[in-house]
Parts: C-alpha cells; sequence; structure tokens
C-alpha cells in the first residue's frame, strides 16, 4: 500500500469514539474541546486539519444498557447519538467527520483489516480466563482489584469471571517492536508520566488478548467464524480509519489510508491509554501499516476526588452548563484551570471566579474601559492615528506582545493550554496595569494627545493580540473583540478567519491599522453572579 500522500501541511487529529451506554458527560466534553482547539490552531497555522469524532457503539456495554431500556441495539443507539452531535454544535466543535462503529462500511474496513492480520498469523484461538469489567469492556488483573471484586475505575462495580474459548491476538510478538518504537520515538506518548507508565507495563512483558467474545451478540461477527463477535476494542480503534474515508469512497483500507495517515494525534483520557499506546500499535504493525505519531493521555475530570462518569453516576450536564454560561466560558475554564494531562477537580464557586476575574475584568473590561476612552478622547471613533511605528520597543506592552505568539504557538503545540492561556492573560493584566500607570485621562487634561493615543493604541492592539491568541479557545469572544476592533473576521469561520486572519501575520504585536474603523462597543463577557445561597 501506498501512503506517502501525507504531507507537512496536514494535521488529522482525533477524540475517542464515545460510548453511547448514555448522553455525554463533561468528561466526554473535555477531550472533544481540547480536540477542537487544537484543529483551530492548526487552521490558523494554515495547515489542512482534519478533526474525528465518533461514537463506539458495539459490546456488551452498549447491549446491556438498550436491554435495560427494553430496546433493539441498533435503535438505542440512533436514539443516543443525537445527543453527542448537538453537544458538539453547542460547544462550537467544528469536526469534519463524525465516525459511528455500526455504520456499514465501517464493518468493510474491519473485515479487511482483520484478514491482514489473520494473514500474518498473528490470530489464534485459545482459553480466555479472568475478569472482565464490563464498564472498561476490559480484563482486569485480580491485583488490581478493589475490596469485592470492584474495578479500579468503575469503583461500583463488580468485575464478572469469565471462562471461554476466544480468538487472541499475538500481542506478546510485538514486545520488542514496540519498545524499540518508544525508544526511536520519544515524544510519542505524552505526557512523560503516561509514557513511563506505559513503558513500564510493556517492560512487565506483554501478554497475548483476546479479540473475540461468545454469547453476545452485539457486534461484528468474527470474519473467520462467525459464531463469535469480535472484541469492541479491536473493531472501535478502526473507526479512526473509517472515518479518513472521502464520503463517497468504496469502503478499503487503500481508500481510507490514502490522504490522511498517519494520524497525528489522537488525543485520549489516561484510561484508554494502553489500548491506544500498546494495543493499537501492534494492531498497526501486524497489518503491515505505519503508526500514528503522538497519543496525549489527559487527565481525570474528578467530583470529590472521584473520576466523574456515567458509570458511576456522579456528573455535571454540559447542556446545562453551557446554557447557564455560554460555550467560550466552559472551554475556557477547563483549559486554564486544569493542567492538560493532570487530574482536575470541579467546583462551581472556582468556576465563577475565574471567568470574572480573566473574561469579565481582565479581558472583557479592558477593552471595553479603553473603547470607552478612544470614544471620549480621539476625534471620529477611529484606532488612534499614531500607529505601531510610532511606538517604541520599549514599550512595555509591545516588548511582551512581540515574543508572545511564538511563546503561545509552543505552548498550543505542546498540549499546553494552561500555560497559553496564563501567557495571554499576563498581556491583559499587563495593559491594565499600564493604563492605571500612565493615565491617560491626565495626559488628555494635560493636552498630551500624542501621549494619549500612544497609550490607547497600545492597549487596543494588546487586546487585539490577547483575542487573537485565544481565538481557538474562546472562538466567540474573540469574534466579538475583532469585530468591536474593526475587522469583519469571525472565528467560527474557519475558512474564511484562517485566510484572512493567518497565524503568521495576526500572532504579532502591531498589525491593528491606524485609524481602522471601529465597530459597535458592547460588553464582550457579563459578569457571573455568583448563586445566592438559601
Ligand atoms: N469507547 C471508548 C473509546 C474508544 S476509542 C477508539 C471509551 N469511551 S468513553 O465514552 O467511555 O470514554 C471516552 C473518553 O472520555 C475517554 O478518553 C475517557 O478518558 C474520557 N472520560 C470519561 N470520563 C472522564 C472524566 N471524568 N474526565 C475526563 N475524561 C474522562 O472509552
Amino acid at each position: 500500500m501506498n501512503l506517502v500522500n501525507k504531507t507537512e501541511k496536514t494535521f488529522a487529529l482525533t477524540t475517542p469514539l464515545y460510548y453511547v451506554n448514555d448522553v455525554p458527560h463533561i468528561g466526554s466534553a473535555y477531550t472533544t474541546i481540547a480536540a477542537d482547539v487544537v484543529a483551530r490552531f492548526h487552521r490558523l497555522l494554515g495547515h489542512q486539519v482534519l478533526l474525528i469524532t465518533g461514537t463506539d457503539e458495539h459490546g456488551q456495554k452498549i447491549q446491556r444498557s438498550a436491554e435495560s431500556l427494553g430496546k433493539a441495539p441498533q435503535e438505542f443507539c440512533d436514539e443516543v447519538v443525537p445527543s453527542f452531535i448537538s453537544l458538539w454544535q453547542l460547544l462550537d466543535i467544528k469536526y469534519d467527520r463524525f465516525s459511528r462503529t455500526t455504520a456499514p462500511r465501517h464493518e468493510a474496513i474491519v473485515k479487511e483489516f482483520f484478514e491482514r492480520v489473520w494473514e500474518s498469523g498473528d490470530i489464534y484461538q485459545g482459553q480466555q480466563q479472568g475478569w472482565y469489567c464490563v464498564s472498561c469492556e476490559e480484563f482486569k488483573e485480580e491485583r488490581d482489584l478493589l475490596e469485592g471484586h470492584r474495578c479500579p475505575i468503575h469503583t461500583n462495580k463488580e468485575v464478572e469471571w469469565r471462562d471461554e474459548q476466544n480468538y487472541f491476538f499475538r500481542l506478546s510478538k510485538y514486545q520488542n517492536k514496540l519498545t524499540e518504537f518508544y525508544q526511536s520515538k520519544p515524544n510519542f506518548i505524552q505526557p512523560e508520566s503516561r509514557r513511563n507508565e506505559v513503558l513500564s507495563f510493556v517492560n512487565q512483558g506483554l501478554q497475548d488478548f483476546s479479540i473475540s467474545r461468545v454469547n453476545l451478540d452485539w457486534g461484528f461477527p468474527v470474519p473467520v467464524d462467525p459464531k463469535h463477535t469480535l472484541y469492541v476494542w479491536f473493531d472501535a480503534l478502526l473507526g479512526y480509519v473509517t472515518a479518513l474515508l472521502e464520503p463517497d469512497a468504496e469502503p478499503t483500507l487503500a481508500n481510507a489510508l490514502e490522504t490522511w495517515w498517519p494520524i497525528n494525534l489522537h488525543l485520549i483520557g489516561k484510561d484508554i491509554l494502553r489500548f491506544h499506546a500498546v494495543y493499537w500499535p501492534a494492531m498497526l504493525l501486524s497489518a503491515g501499516l505505519p503508526l500514528p505519531e503522538r497519543v496525549f493521555g489527559h487527565g481525570f475530570l474528578t467530583k470529590d476526588g472521584q473520576k466523574m462518569g456515567k458509570s458511576l453516576g456522579n456528573t455535571l450536564d454540559p447542556v446545562s452548563l453551557v446554557q447557564r454560561y455560554g460555550s467560550d466560558a466552559v472551554r475556557y475554564y477547563f483549559l486554564k484551570e486544569i493542567e492538560f494531562g493532570k487530574d482536575g477537580d470541579f467546583n462551581e464557586v472556582r468556576f465563577i471566579n475565574v471567568l470574572n476575574a480573566d473574561l469579565a475584568n481582565d479581558l472583557g473590561n479592558l477593552l471595553n474601559r479603553t473603547l470607552s476612552m478612544v470614544k471620549k478622547y480621539c476625534v471620529d471613533n477611529n484606532v488612534p492615528s499614531i500607529g505601531n511605528e510610532g511606538i517604541s520597543d520599549e514599550n512595555p506592552l509591545k516588548t511582551i506582545g512581540l515574543r508572545l505568539g511564538e511563546q503561545v504557538k509552543e505552548a498550543y503545540k505542546e498540549l499546553a493550554f494552561s500555560q497559553a492561556c496564563g501567557a495571554i492573560l499576563s498581556l491583559a493584566q499587563a495593559s491594565n496595569k499600564f493604563i492605571d500607570e500612565q493615565a491617560p485621562w491626565s495626559l488628555y487634561k494635560q493636552g498630551q494627545q500624542e501621549s494619549v493615543e500612544k497609550v490607547l493604541y497600545a492597549v487596543l492592539e494588546s487586546v487585539r493580540l490577547a483575542a487573537y491568541l485565544l481565538s481557538p479557545i474562546i472562538p466567540n469572544i474573540s469574534s466579538d473583540i475583532y469585530q468591536q476592533l474593526g475587522f469583519g473576521i469571525d472565528f467560527n469561520d474557519q475558512i474564511q478567519s484562517s485566510v484572512t486572519a493567518p497565524f503568521a501575520t495576526h500572532a504579532t504585536w502591531g498589525i491593528l491599522s491606524s485609524k481602522q474603523q471601529l465597530g459597535t462597543f458592547q460588553p464582550v463577557f457579563k459578569r457571573i453572579e455568583p448563586p445566592k445561597n438559601d
């Protein structure tokens, strides 16, 4: 198979394909928001981007959820899938492909892939005995279980004993190849702590794992033995490949892998690291395919220290959160407040404080106060006539601004969203301080018009730069700020914004044109009143 079409200018990334045992919760939204931010950032860099998301619909967990509601599994999945699609719309997620594992074209890809692995001699029949967590859809080692045979991740669920004939995948054969691969690609697994986890797991010695189930109908039949159903994870990982097919292309591996393979980034939560960083590359090696570039395992959102999850029933409803606070607020909070890669607890008081401090005060109020000063002190309501050329490199805002673009670019590349937000916010804070120190109102009274304009230009330009660099995270607020500054740019229209506001020019301090006609002023983020305790 010829797989050399991929260019430096393309970037394909995935979210996990979410189980549809229930409507999405904030944990699923977390990965998807992060993926959307990365996709938006790459589009601004001028890359062609393919953002893949979707749903994982087979297996026992889904079958049981459907049964408990007295529904046929397909009917059940068809009813749940729209709740994912509508949440992504609500959160302004601009995905390019939505992959459903029950799609007929997916079955064709799975079958062809299975056959390649079969031809490599990596599938054999054996006896599977062990403890199975249906919520994880994974066998667990006895030593990892909690008291009462409960799963360490789904702490309210007991694992189930299984003893059955299964087909196995010869994972053990790939022990050395995987080890060499991890060595040659130190950035394959990130962050470093997850890489270490995987290395120590692999160093303990890899065991073959079962890739079929008996006594389960809901899944694809094993191509060589239809009495067996293919293990949901074997099928699900291939959903990433199916997603690469052009909508009208015949579902073959060659067509799927032609343009976008290998995937540049798999974004996942830490609980599914082993599947992506060990099983998946081994399966691909067996099928003779190139491996993905990078797998990033983020932490858990917790509530009172416990993983939030559908199975535990302690989740936060993302729909009501967005309805109450808006999509930018939710996107910003999770990326700014939790270091990507680490766990983070959700707390409503903290949520409100962060949004008020950063978006309402530091950024929103800064724009507001500056624009009203422009209105008072400058003619025509335009950007002050003293532009970038009139401002010396020693200006404190210019000094920060000139470095900021590169700094934030690196942070986005590293998925250090919180760091990116922090650096951008420090420009907004410095701008507020600069106004207070320079006191344009006094300068105006003293008749120092040029100095007034220099201060106001420097601040407006800093707000613009901050808005631009935050646009992957808060696209609506950034668009509002841009429009008030007189740009006809909407960051939700990504084809337009990547052409009219490319990173190469807009991430630099000093591009705001003097005398640019400003738009209509209005607050970009209203202060949130904390809920009253009764
Ligand atoms: N279906 C599999 C993935 C197959 S990918 C080929 C799956 N689905 S899931 O819906 O259970 O979880 C999807 C993702 O959501 C995982 O990355 C998981 O880590 C993430 N989260 C689920 N609960 C979470 C939190 N409480 N916090 C953060 N992310 C969490 O696994």
